[in-house]
């Protein structure tokens, strides 16, 4: 009997949001019982035994996933949102992504300097994403151990720009 992995949850959608895209949709992977708990197990595994004093997420499929991850590794979650989301002081980082441009920002009081934190999102692609949350969560002194995706798109370089900088990336499955 074949056992679904967390990679045949994913369903591709053609030509959003743009035409040429291949979309990877993870709801999904979300809104099935098995598929949600596999995909939080597997996210963590790899850092068992590494000291993990928070999870930081990316808005927006980042947020489910690192909100159950801290619930499952009992630490606090930290929102890396898209500009002009964030009520308090904040510091923004400017980004490219695949199709056009945008700005996060992240607390400034949301981390004590020194902690270690895991960045989590649903997909990697170019990396603009996972490098401007990472400058981000550099920028309060805290200490990104790792960052955990879903999905990894290897043809966009992202994996690659992560392994330069000697980010340890752990990615549950590939697409072409
Ligand atoms: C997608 C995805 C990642 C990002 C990856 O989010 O969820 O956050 O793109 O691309 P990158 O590696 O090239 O930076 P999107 O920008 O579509 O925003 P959304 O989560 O708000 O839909
Ligand atoms: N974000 C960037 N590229 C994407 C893709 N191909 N599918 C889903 N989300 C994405």
């Amino acid at each position: 009997m074949h056992t679904k992995t967390v990679r045949d949850y994913i369903r591709t959608i053609p030509d959003f949001p743009h035409e040429g895209i291949l979309f990877r949709d993870v709801t999904t992977l979300f809104a099935d019982a098995r598929g949600m708990r596999l995909c939080v197990d597997q996210l963590l595994a790899p850092f068992a035994g590494t000291r993990i004093d928070a999870i930081a997420g990316l808005e927006a499929r980042g947020f489910i996933l690192g909100g159950a991850m801290a619930h499952q590794l009992g630490t606090g979650f930290v929102p890396v949102r898209k500009a002009g989301k964030l009520p308090g002081e904040t510091f923004a980082q400017d980004y490219a992504l695949e199709y056009g441009t945008a700005t996060l920002e992240v607390h400034r009081d949301a981390l004590p300097a020194g902690a270690k934190v895991l960045l989590v999102d649903d997909l990697l692609a170019t990396g603009g994403t996972a490098k401007a949350g990472i400058a981000l969560l550099e920028r309060l002194g805290a200490e990104v151990v790792g960052c955990a995706f879903v999905i990894d798109l290897p043809d966009l370089g992202g994996r690659a720009a992560l392994d330069a900088m000697g980010m340890p990336v752990h990615a549950l499955c590939a697409f072409e």
